[in-house]
């Protein structure tokens, strides 16, 4: 590849080292010279002029559709439903009277999503892409594009496309929110400031990364990640990331979900990553925490400066609480890394995988 790795000895590590850069670029690139959201205002209309959202992706990028969901649900007040894009494809759900497509696609080219495309252009149907590769095909066959300005991205586990999804996410349905002249307590481009920062700070201090994953991970075969509302979403990013670069059947659960069956799967010493990021859920989420140990699992629990407990095992710097996962993920990304490479994996090219899946 012509993009260098310099002094990296993978891409992934260097791609998640970049983020600090991406989401600050993504807050230069969306903002106009008074300092206010720079967005094109066809993109603003479709987004009033729709009754809801239909949000179409795959893997990491639907993970970040979820998160999209509660930015656009919780700000601008429109109803959201997010599919997997294969899924959609054969089992269209019931649409709206004014549906508007939003694709979430880093390289832009994967077959299943452009197969929904086609389908809903067909229908007569408005789409937006958010997109890594303006000028690929989901993006010229779409009405509209927003780039996710997080430069190429090589390394098959996606990290930095992830993040620069959540910020434009964000930076959408704030200012769907105020194109319907709704109130916001919320800076959006001061806050994902913050979070670069943050993520700056765990990047620069990845040996107890590195430690968790040598001393948890390496040797287990599974690994379970339990989280709660936009927590559980991270954990299903978390756990996507571990099983394609480091090949440990890693799976996200809901924490309420644990006693309806997946609890039975806890052993001796199974790693179980906890994320508590959400004042409201703490309680309960630790409280599955409890549960797990009883049974014998090994936790390491990640919560949110300002809200840390004895015995957590790390703490993300403190952001807003709608931006958490731009920031828990990073950990999760690192975690992934070094397990990786202490199985020694393939990490930027894991088996099986190819960079951007263009078969249905
Ligand atoms: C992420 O780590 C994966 N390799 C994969 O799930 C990826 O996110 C998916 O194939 C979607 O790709 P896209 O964003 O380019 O459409």
């Amino acid at each position: 590849s012509d993009i260098e790795k310099g002094t990296y000895p993978h891409y992934m590590l260097k791609e998640i080292d970049e983020q600090p850069f991406v989401i600050r670029n993504i807050i230069q690139q969306y903002q106009n010279e008074d300092g206010n959201l720079k967005l094109e205002e066809s993109i603003r209309q479709a987004m009033k002029d729709t009754d809801r959202i239909y949000i179409v992706a795959c893997g990491t990028s639907y993970h970040a559709g979820l998160v999209g969901k509660q930015f656009i649900e919780k700000m601008a007040g429109i109803p959201v439903e997010v599919h997997i894009a294969s899924e959609f494809c054969y089992n269209m759900p019931l649409l709206s009277k004014k549906p508007l497509f939003i694709f979430i696609s880093q390289s832009g080219e994967t077959a299943d999503s452009r197969a929904v495309l086609v389908q809903v252009k067909k229908m007569g149907y408005k789409a937006l892409t958010l997109t890594n590769v303006p000028g690929s095909t989901l993006s010229r066959e779409a009405d509209y594009t927003l780039p996710l300005y997080a430069g190429p991205e090589i390394a098959v586990a996606s990290t930095k496309a992830y993040i620069a999804q959540l910020a434009v996410l964000a930076i959408l349905a704030v200012d769907t929110a105020r194109a319907q002249g709704l109130s916001l307590d919320f800076e959006p481009l001061k806050e994902l400031g913050i979070v670069a920062n943050a993520i700056e700070t765990l990047c620069d201090n990845k040996d107890e990364m590195k430690k968790i994953a040598d001393e948890f991970l390496s040797t287990h075969h599974n690994a379970f990640f339990l989280g709660r509302g936009i927590d559980f979403y991270v954990c299903l990013e978390g756990a996507l990331k571990l099983k394609e670069i480091s090949y440990i059947q890693a799976e996200g659960f809901a924490g309420g979900e644990l006693k309806h069956g997946p609890i039975a799967l806890i052993e001796k010493d199974t790693p179980v990553v906890a994320l508590s990021t959400q004042k409201q859920l703490d309680l309960n989420i630790r409280g599955n925490v409890k549960e797990v140990v009883a049974r014998g699992a090994n936790p390491c629990i990640i919560s949110m400066e300002g809200m840390e407990n004895e015995g957590d095992r790390f703490t993300i710097p403190a952001v807003h609480e709608m931006l958490t996962p731009l920031v828990s993920v990073v950990p999760m990304q690192l975690i992934s890394y070094y397990a990786a490479l202490h199985r020694g994996c393939d990490v930027d090219k894991p088996r099986n995988l190819a960079k951007s899946v263009t078969v249905e």
